[in-house]
């Protein structure tokens, strides 16, 4: 029992993200801001707080590249405005 709820309290607050590996968004960029993010969150030590995965077309092609952060989708996100996106994301579980 002890040992649920720490689990439950520990996945409340992971951060569940979605990056659009769509043909658009692929080539217009989230290619390298996949391996941005890996990197990140590997050198932030993040990776146990973190559901990183990538998703199909989100259907908004025009406004790519795309991701969900919890729910939250963001547009236009590129490799220059990726790291601002994830420190102000990350600001309270960096170690
Ligand atoms: S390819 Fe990313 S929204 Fe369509």
């Amino acid at each position: 029992m002890w040992c649920l709820f720490l689990n439950s309290k520990k996945m409340a607050q992971r951060i569940e993200m979605q990056i659009c590996l769509g043909s658009s968004c692929f080539s217009r960029g989230n290619k390298d801001v996949v391996m941005f993010i890996r990197e990140y969150l590997r050198k932030n030590h993040l990776d146990d707080k973190v559901i990183f995965k990538g998703a199909r077309c989100m259907g908004l092609c025009s406004n790519g590249p795309n991701m969900i952060i919890n729910g939250v989708t963001l547009e236009g996100v590129t490799l220059a405005k990726i790291e601002k996106i994830l420190e102000k994301e990350f600001e309270n579980l960096k170690i």
